[in-house]
């Protein structure tokens, strides 16, 4: 039946830097795709990491840089003709579409996207405390707007790969998001860290319905509850078979704080990822070779298999 399964848009975030939110983005993006889903991946990160991992700088460069990348879309609301979103979608050079219908494309990032942060931030305060309200949903709900344009709705899935920031960048993305993954390292920083992310979530979407609900009369605006899909152990250490034993209780006190958890975890696999940027083409396409590599091919697998069942499609 037409309009029974929309696109599913998650974001993945955590404002630690380093812990695998690009890897998983991309790995599980690129796996979803080889299943036969339409996949959308959205660099948020003025980084630019994950575009950097599915195309050449100089291909960037070349063809994306002036254009295509979205902080020329945020910075065309300064204009009196704004980009329509979807023409930023770019097809991923080294990755074909499949016959039976999966694809991934991407919307590319760039370094200057920084100052568009600053930008928006600057976009927040008003004369009076209703109308800083409403600049509030304007600026937040910017991205979640974009993505209603006809031509989205024929993704499955939208992954978001955020900075290691909460930001309004960041902020944009959740609340365009129907869930959120949150990737983390089985460190006591990391759990903290999880807690405050809850915490800063909760804050995000009660300010924002708050604000919905004063604003009558516009129609347009909704409320949105995203939620956590879960929590995913990335570059877990393991000896002799077993996760190390002095990751467990990080593994306990992240349940603890009601927050849900994969099953599914990722080992670390130093070697294996230096050597994989750059490729163009995401680990869990690629066939391992050593027993480490092909390991932890099924661990991506596995995560996907568990990360469809969570999402429900
Ligand atoms: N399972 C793993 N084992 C070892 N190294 C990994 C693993 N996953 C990712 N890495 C490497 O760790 C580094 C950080 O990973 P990644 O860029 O995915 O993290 P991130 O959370 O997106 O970082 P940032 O916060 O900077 O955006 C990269 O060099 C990546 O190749
Ligand atoms: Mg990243």
């Amino acid at each position: 039946m037409e309009g029974m399964f929309s696109v599913r848009i998650v974001s993945v975030i955590n404002y630690k830097g380093g812990v695998g939110k690009t890897t998983l983005t991309a790995n599980i993006g690129a796996e979803l795709a080889f299943r036969g889903k339409k996949v959308l991946l959205i660099d948020l990160d003025p980084q630019a990491s994950l575009t950097f991992s599915l195309v050449r700088p100089e291909y960037w460069q070349q063809n994306l840089e002036a254009e295509r990348t979205i902080k020329k879309w945020y910075e065309s609301f300064d204009s009196s003709a704004p980009l329509s979103l979807s023409s930023l979608v770019t097809k991923v050079p080294r990755i074909q579409d499949y016959t039976d219908g999966g694809m991934l494309r991407f919307i590319p990032s760039h370094l200057g996207l920084i100052n568009v942060d600053l930008e928006l931030a600057t976009e927040l305060g008003g004369a009076s405390l209703k109308q800083s309200k409403i600049n509030y949903l304007r600026v937040h709900r910017r991205l979640a707007d974009g993505l209603k344009e006809d031509s989205f709705s024929k993704f499955d899935v939208i992954l978001i790969d955020c900075p290691p920031n909460f930001n309004v960048v960041t902020k944009n993305a959740i609340v365009a998001s129907d869930s959120v993954l949150i990737p983390a390292k089985a460190d006591y920083l990391s759990t903290l860290g999880i807690d405050f992310l809850q915490r800063s979530l909760r804050e995000l979407v009660g300010d924002y319905n708050e604000y919905v609900q004063l604003e009558s009369g516009d129609g347009g605006t909704q409320a949105i509850n995203p939620q956590i899909l879960g929590v995913v152990f990335t570059m877990m250490q393991f000896y002799g078979g077993q996760p190390i034993s002095a990751l467990r209780p990080y593994l306990r006190q992240t349940a603890a704080l009601g927050v849900p958890v994969f099953d599914s975890f990722l080992r670390e696999a130093k070697t294996l990822f230096a050597g994989s940027p750059g490729s163009g083409v995401p680990l869990v396409l690629m066939s391992g070779k050593t027993a480490t590599e092909k390991q932890l091919v099924r661990e991506l697998e596995g995560l996907v298999s568990e990360f469809s069942l969570k999402l429900g499609m």
